[in-house]
């Protein structure tokens, strides 16, 4: 089948509102505190991914909603300038764009978020010519896009019957469920990016190894992102390990979104999964060196002998 693109992925679009300082923790009482900086970026875990897929150069396609606002203008913006098609994000006046406010102490967070065109798709803005054309397709944000949970096994069988490939990074569920339907899509996935916190509660475990052991046995390629302790993966039966670059962190937004982006652009590329591993923990802490999740992303040319 002919594929013109390399990567689609479907939109969790907000902005995202980085708060930082020595102390991020807000009191109430009308109690004022003074923040050591700030910044606004675009947000959304799929977008920053897709625009670090663009950056390395992969033909990458994002279907999205944003709202009618100042927010939206923005994720536009930063999509156009990582390379990422447009074709697909529809503006829509009746919704908000979505917003989320990160309070960044250093190498944690706390984050809130208003939802509004996060979940904003449904099955009926993918068009089917699109699902041909695509060689790979990535799920973020899963437990936040619940419009679309319940459309995802139909919707993965018929990408596999059209040759693509299938990754999930679930992220964080708000709700602390961990469940959500993600056992009836993990089997039709190819790559499984979880990190340490969320592999463990979604196969329900209390050791990491646990988890592992339960996971390896539904998807072939296993991806344990570990933060500045790098990334593990697992495939064929063996076990595969990277390091984080040592970085002066700014803030750790999208670092697991640029390291999926950074690990596919291997894997699409027929590297061996050790290296896709590297390129991932690359562009994952490259990433911590600039507020919000897409400055501190590489271009290809950046990757150096990669
Ligand atoms: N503090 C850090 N220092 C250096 N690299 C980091 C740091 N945090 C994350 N990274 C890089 O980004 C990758 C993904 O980050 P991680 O925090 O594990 O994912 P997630 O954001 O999905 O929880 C890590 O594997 C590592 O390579
Ligand atoms: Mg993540």
């Amino acid at each position: 089948m002919n594929k013109s693109l390399d990567v689609l992925t479907i939109g969790d679009l907000a902005a995202d509102l980085v708060l930082s300082g020595r102390d991020v923790v807000p009191e109430f009482g009308q109690k004022e505190k003074m923040l050591g900086d700030y910044s606004l970026e675009m947000g959304g875990s799929t977008s920053i991914f897709a625009c670090q897929a663009a950056k390395l150069g992969l033909k990458t396609a994002l279907i999205g909603k944003v709202g009618n606002d100042e927010f939206g203008a923005l994720i536009k913006k930063t999509l156009k300038q990582a390379g990422v098609s447009l074709s697909y994000v529809k503006t829509d006046p009746s919704e908000k764009t979505g917003l989320t406010v990160i309070l960044n102490a250093g190498n944690d967070r706390a984050i809130m978020t208003y939802a509004g065109t996060i979940d904003a798709v449904n099955k009926h803005d993918v068009p089917d010519a699109l699902l041909k054309a695509t060689r790979h397709f990535h799920i973020g944000s899963y437990f936040m896009m619940k419009r679309l949970q319940p459309a995802y096994p139909a919707l993965l069988k018929k990408l596999k019957r059209y040759g693509a490939s299938i990754s999930l990074d679930t992220n964080w569920d708000p709700e602390e469920k961990w469940d959500s339907g993600v056992w009836k899509v993990l089997p039709l996935v190819d790559i499984f990016f979880p990190n340490a916190n969320e592999a463990r509660l979604i196969a329900r475990e209390r050791s990491l190894e646990q988890a592992v052991k339960k996971l390896q046995k539904v998807v072939p390629v296993l991806v344990i992102k570990k933060g500045e302790s790098g990334a593990e993966a697992y495939a064929g039966g063996k076990k595969f390990a990277a390091q984080a670059l040592k970085m002066k962190v700014v803030d750790t937004v999208g670092a697991g979104d640029s390291f999926d982006a950074g690990f596919l652009y291997g894997f699409l590329s027929g590297k061996a999964v050790a290296d896709s591993l590297e390129i991932g923990c690359l562009c994952g802490s490259l990433n911590t060196t600039m507020p919000g999740g897409t400055r501190g992303q590489p271009r290809l040319n950046n990757l150096g002998g990669s």
